[in-house]
């Protein structure tokens, strides 16, 4: 009788390993309601407003981008590894980010970092083209696969070097840098159309999120918020 006290007691309280609670924790309706809470906890109530990028959040299934054994955690307020020495950025990092390119629909957007191919989706949901330059090989063949697995027709991958960005199909509207270098790539400026809208953070351990502009004659840099990615790797020649 004690025996099946605490056995109930412990699958009602979901912590039964094999117990109904576990099984519906890992589905598809489970990680649904765990995404509409990451957006109004983390995002929204951050002040993200864009309802485009909300909705887009709120579609993409972030679990998919992260390794099995850590699903789980998919949604949780903050980076996880994937493999390689890397990272998926915190979802509020990743929609602030977005939202600071303020794409409506019709851009065509760098990004420097695949990494999971998380940032690369949202930006695919929200711009018209989307190039990512990922420099580990094994991270851009695998985000590659999935993003052709979930259907995605309007993202060119290329592994290399982001430092030098991807000069044939400049220039960009809008270019997002997800590890950091310690200063601005001069070919990234470059690269920005008049009007467009740079967003990268700059420095070494610990590093300012700016957003740079580029107007007809100048170029405005303003600091958003201290952050901290990994650092941006060189390709050796
Ligand atoms: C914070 S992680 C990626 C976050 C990614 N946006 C996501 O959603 O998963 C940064 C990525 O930048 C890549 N990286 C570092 N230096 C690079 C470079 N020079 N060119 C392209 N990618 C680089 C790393 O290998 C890593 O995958």
């Amino acid at each position: 009788m004690i025996v099946r006290c605490i056995l109930g007691f412990v699958i009602v309280m979901g912590l039964f390993p094999f117990g109904p609670a576990a099984a519906a924790d890992s589905s598809e309706a489970a990680f649904t309601e765990k995404r509409r809470q990451m957006v109004e906890a983390q995002i929204a109530a951050r002040g993200i407003k864009d309802p485009r990028l909300l909705d887009a959040l709120l579609r993409v299934k972030r679990h998919r981008f992260v390794p099995l054994h850590i699903r789980p955690s998919a949604y949780e307020d903050r980076p996880l590894p994937i493999g390689e020495g890397q990272t998926i950025s915190q979802p509020y990092i990743v929609a602030l980010m977005s939202e600071l390119l303020a794409l409506k629909g019709t851009e065509r957007v760098l990004e420097i970092g695949t990494g999971s191919g998380y940032q690369t989706a949202i930006l695919a949901e929200l711009a018209r083209e989307v190039y990512t330059i990922e420099i580990l090989e094994p991270l851009a063949r695998q985000s590659g696969r999935l993003l052709t697995e979930l259907n995605y027709k309007n993202i060119r991958l290329k592994t290399g070097d982001g430092f030098l960005g991807w000069p044939e199909s400049s220039p960009f509207d809008g270019i997002i840098v997800t590890c950091a270098p310690e200063k601005i790539p001069p070919p990234l400026l470059e690269q920005l159309a008049e009007g467009g809208r740079l967003v990268i953070p700059v420095g070494k351990h610990w590093q300012n999120l700016k957003l740079v502009r580029k107007t007809k004659d100048r170029i405005k840099e303003a600091d958003i918020i201290p952050v901290r990615f990994v650092p941006m790797l060189r390709e050796k020649k």
